[in-house]
């Protein structure tokens, strides 16, 4: 299904949140949805489903216009962090819910659950009660849950967080999987980078209410549109320079550059730094932290500006060593200086 969100206005009593507000997610596909706490993304995902109602603008469903249509009605579903599974029931029950307020009979229910369950790896679980599984495993159910209303829009807000790093690992992929099989548009919230970066064909980045940039992962990790958005990534190095007669210049670059004449900081990454190649960009070994599977290495250039590295083979450096490095600039994303 394609979402298409045009001018939406949305917020809480006096305090509007998303101004203005246009999105589009195309047929099946995966985009994550990233920015600092409180920037909107979780009220986001709340008016899309419908939870919180929409001041202004359309959002359109495959061309139909759900704004004003009731929760039940839209054909999205949202798994939040907090899984909120209902502890009296069994997880069966709990699974074949949104079924039974389909008005789906009863033994048609309990098939799809079992199937369902089966699908997220907890075939055989049906009869508990949610308080004998782990939290891994209602996470489990939460999405098989989410998943029995056939929704046509899959709204993930940050529900692997509360999971460790190999519960999490295998949650993705389990998602990535059912996305395909179900065929299914889905829109991830994430404070996970790397989460986002992998995962997603498309990522949305917002700050305060409002879209800085969408692009692939790679588009939006090598050519932020804003400051903002390339701190957001991390890792940034910015050398102050000039750019004069289409020419940028600074320690250890000169590039031809679009710009107009002016102050400007190159954006860079640490994987512009060629320790590998001796070259003419000399650099000083300021600390070497060993980290057990990796090291990482803090180089200061002539001009002050530092530069870590991460290393996973073993380095021979001392501090205070000079090393001839070449500094490699791969794309020229220039940011006027202030
Ligand atoms: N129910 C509410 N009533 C009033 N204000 C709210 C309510 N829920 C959220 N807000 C405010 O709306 C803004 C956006 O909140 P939202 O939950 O969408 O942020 P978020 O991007 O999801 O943040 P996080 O990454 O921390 O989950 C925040 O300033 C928040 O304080
Ligand atoms: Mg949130």
């Amino acid at each position: 299904m394609k979402l298409e969100i045009r001018n939406l206005t949305a917020g809480y009593d006096q305090d509007v949140i998303l101004k203005d507000f246009s999105l589009s997610v195309e047929e099946g596909e995966f985009l994550s949805l990233l920015g600092p706490s409180g920037c909107g993304k979780s009220t986001l995902l709340k008016t899309i489903a419908g939870i919180i109602p929409a001041r202004g603008g359309s959002i359109f469903l495959d061309g139909q216009d759900i704004a004003g249509m009731p929760i039940h009605k839209r054909g999205t579903t949202v798994l939040f962090q907090d899984i909120r599974l209902f502890p009296h029931k069994s997880v069966a029950e709990n699974v074949a819910f949104p079924l039974k307020m389909q008005g789906v009979p009863k033994e048609e229910r309990i098939k799809t659950a079992e199937a369902l369950l089966e699908k997220v790896q907890l075939a055989g679980f049906g009869s508990r009660r949610p308080m004998e599984l782990s939290g891994g495993q209602q996470q489990r159910v939460a999405l098989a849950r989410a998943l029995a209303a056939k929704p046509k829009l899959l709204l993930l807000d940050e529900p692997f967080s509360a999971l460790d790093e190999n519960l999490r690992e295998d949650m993705r992929s389990l998602v990535l999987q059912l996305k395909q099989e179900f065929r299914m548009t889905v829109i991830l919230v994430t404070h996970d980078r790397e989460e986002a970066l992998s995962m997603s064909d498309r990522i949305a980045l917002m700050f305060e209410g409002a879209l800085i940039q969408t692009g692939t992962p790679k588009e939006v990790y090598t050519r932020p549109a804003t400051r903002q958005a390339a701190d957001y990534f991390g890792n940034c190095v910015y050398i102050r320079g000039r750019a004069e007669g289409g020419r940028f210049t600074a320690c250890g670059i000169d590039c031809a550059a679009e710009a107009a004449d002016g102050e400007y900081d190159i954006m860079l990454r640490p994987d512009c730094l060629h320790t590998d190649k001796e070259d003419s960009y000399s650099v000083t070994v300021e600390s070497v932290l060993f980290r057990g599977s990796d090291t990482q290495v803090t180089f200061r250039a002539e001009d002050g500006t530092l530069w870590k590295k991460t290393f996973v083979q073993p380095v021979h450096w001392n501090e205070g060593d000079v090393l001839q490095t070449d500094l490699v600039v791969k794309e020229m994303i220039l940011f006027k200086a202030d």
